[in-house]
């Protein structure tokens, strides 16, 4: 999680090891890179290239959200196999800025993320002074208002997967390094179906942050905001007021309003920061979401 509440003034940044996935929350940032500018509100999200060097400043502010570094082979689209060309997000609506540079001789900081550690040297320059460029290897924003979301229309619950924007794949199919997946309003049709997410433990890490609105999962406690986190092989699920209301209510078309979330999947355990396990504010009863699930098996059939 970020928060931003000044500008960079005559400093600019680099990570050498990572591409950087922005994911803003509220307020307003400018990127002003090698490439050329971006500006970037909560509901669009921002890729940075590794190695590409940039400054931030606060458009409007404090500017807060949610970063991912991604340590692993760049971000791509999710290959999306029989739905064919369209739908998901579109290669159209990711923007790569125009050229811009800075003919700007100042003494300015450059500081490098390089293998863990954070280096810092003094430039006599902007080092924004590329007047022009081509290729593919360009910083991008992306409106996640265009994502187009696919899911069940008869029924059956497909897997998160389905909503995945961006992957950064792994060796093995099925298990990437970071998906990037988000859960926006949509439409729910399917029938005779448990339409929340299925009580599940599973080989990936789930981190899930809240852009706006309430998660159909969760409706208490998981502000916009806040972050929650499931680790690898840890079973979890909807807690007892969202499986009461799928389970009893009438299954027709329902319209999931005023919610976009997303998850930060990887295949990897997540160990927490000191600060995130002591000093961030703590939903201390996140636990007891589930212990006032009622047993409702007993063995025969039909609706209970
Ligand atoms: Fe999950």
């Amino acid at each position: 999680i970020y928060l931003v509440t000044d500008s960079m003034v005559d400093a600019y940044f680099y990570s050498a090891d990572s591409e950087l996935l922005v994911v803003p929350q509220e307020g307003r940032l400018r990127f002003c890179t090698e490439l050329g500018v971006i500006d970037a509100a909560p509901q669009e999200i921002v890729i940075l290239p590794r190695g590409l060097v940039y400054r931030v400043e606060v458009l409007d502010g404090p500017a807060r959200g949610f970063v991912c570094e991604n340590y692993g082979q760049k971000f791509e689209l999710p290959g999306r196999g029989p739905i064919g060309a369209n739908c998901m997000a579109n290669p159209r609506d990711f923007k790569a800025p125009v050229a811009a540079f800075e003919d700007r001789e100042v003494t300015s900081t450059l500081t490098i993320k390089w293998c863990g550690q954070f280096h810092e040297t003094e430039i006599a320059q902007s080092p924004l002074d590329i007047v022009a460029w081509h290729g593919n290897y360009a910083p991008m924003k992306y409106d996640l208002k265009t994502y187009c979301p696919v899911g069940a229309v008869l029924f059956d619950h497909p897997d998160p997967s389905i909503f995945t924007v961006l992957t950064a794949p792994s060796s093995h199919p099925g298990t990437a390094n970071i998906d990037f997946v988000l859960f926006r309003e949509r439409w729910l049709v399917s029938e005779n179906t448990f339409r929340p997410p299925w009580y599940h433990k599973n080989v990936m890490s789930e981190l899930m942050g809240n852009i706006y609105g309430e998660y159909d999962a969760k409706p208490q406690g998981f502000v916009p905001g806040g972050m929650s986190l499931h680790n690898m092989m840890l079973p979890h699920g909807p807690d007892r007021d969202a499986f009461e209301k799928a389970t009893t209510s009438n299954l027709g078309p329902a319209k999931l309003e005023n919610t976009m979330s997303f998850m930060f999947e990887t295949r990897f355990p997540q160990h927490l920061t000191e600060f995130a396990a002591h000093g961030a504010p703590l939903q201390d009863d996140y636990i007891d979401c589930w212990t006032s699930l009622e047993k409702k098996f007993d063995g025969t059939a039909g609706e209970k």
